[in-house]
């Protein structure tokens, strides 16, 4: 790995998270190092417990680490204030959950249009978009529905489509097909892989080798720390 790569998407050095436990501190990552160039796609993988969750919110800046650096897009995230590192993190990346976090009592598209609502974004531009988005999933003809009246498959896609709504170069996305059966997570790999075609970077958990293996790069914890990293296809685990 270079000592430093200003063109990294990503790049983070001796990244640590420990956790306040009634026990104690636990520490659920213990240096971990990583670079993450663009037009990559990686999958995290390793067992239930290793620190992929802690690692992918830290990433997405949902959290923040206990020790290490986190450059995204070549600023380090520590230094910037609670506002620009808002900004930052709304133009630069999508984050997508297992559980598609839709919410239930809004439009799906103005569910794929809310980002744009905290960037301040008109709201006719806002519409244009979220339809574009939800046609490019695969559900324009749904704009107007509610989440409840579509399948599981089809939420996560309009969660994806809300990911992207703000034009990111990255995506995270922790078990992205972790609720979904195998036929409708193959579909959805196939959106990711399509993304990743027009250059998206995308960093996506799963514990599963038939989805890891849609990923070009597989990288894999155990107990808090990177075991293993390889180019899809190179063999071995
Ligand atoms: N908020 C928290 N407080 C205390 N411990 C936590 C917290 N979040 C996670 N942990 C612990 O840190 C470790 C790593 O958790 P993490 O959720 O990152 O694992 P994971 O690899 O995503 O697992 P899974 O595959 O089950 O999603 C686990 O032992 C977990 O119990
Ligand atoms: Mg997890």
């Amino acid at each position: 790995m270079p000592a430093m790569d200003n063109a990294a998407v990503i790049r983070v050095a001796g990244l640590g998270k420990s956790y306040e436990t009634a026990a104690g501190l636990f520490p659920a990552l213990k240096g971990v190092d990583l670079e993450v160039r663009p037009g990559e796609f990686i999958a995290i993988m390793g067992p239930s417990g290793s620190g992929k969750s802690t690692f992918m919110n830290l990433l997405g800046c949902l959290d923040t680490p206990t020790v290490g650096d986190y450059f995204l897009a070549g600023k380090n995230v520590a230094q910037m204030d609670r506002d620009a590192l808002a900004l930052l993190r709304n133009r630069t990346l999508g984050f997508v959950f297992q559980g598609f976090n839709l919410l239930p009592r809004m439009s799906l598209q103005d569910n794929v249009a809310l980002p744009l609502v905290y960037a301040g974004v008109d709201r006719e531009t806002r519409r244009e978009r979220a339809r574009a988005l939800l046609a490019k999933v695969g559900l324009g003809q749904y704009a107007e529905s509610l989440p409840n009246r579509i399948s599981g498959g089809q939420q996560q896609r309009v969660a994806i489509a809300r990911a992207l709504v703000n034009r990111p170069r990255l995506i995270l996305a922790d078990e992205p097909t972790g609720n979904l059966d195998s036929h409708t997570s193959e579909e959805i790999m196939r959106l990711f892989e399509a993304l990743n075609d027009e250059g998206i970077t995308i960093v996506l958990v799963t514990h599963e080798p038939d989805i890891a293996a849609h990923c070009k790069r597989q990288v894999r914890f155990l107990d808090g720390q990177i075991v293993s990293d390889r180019l899809t296809g190179e063999g071995g685990a």
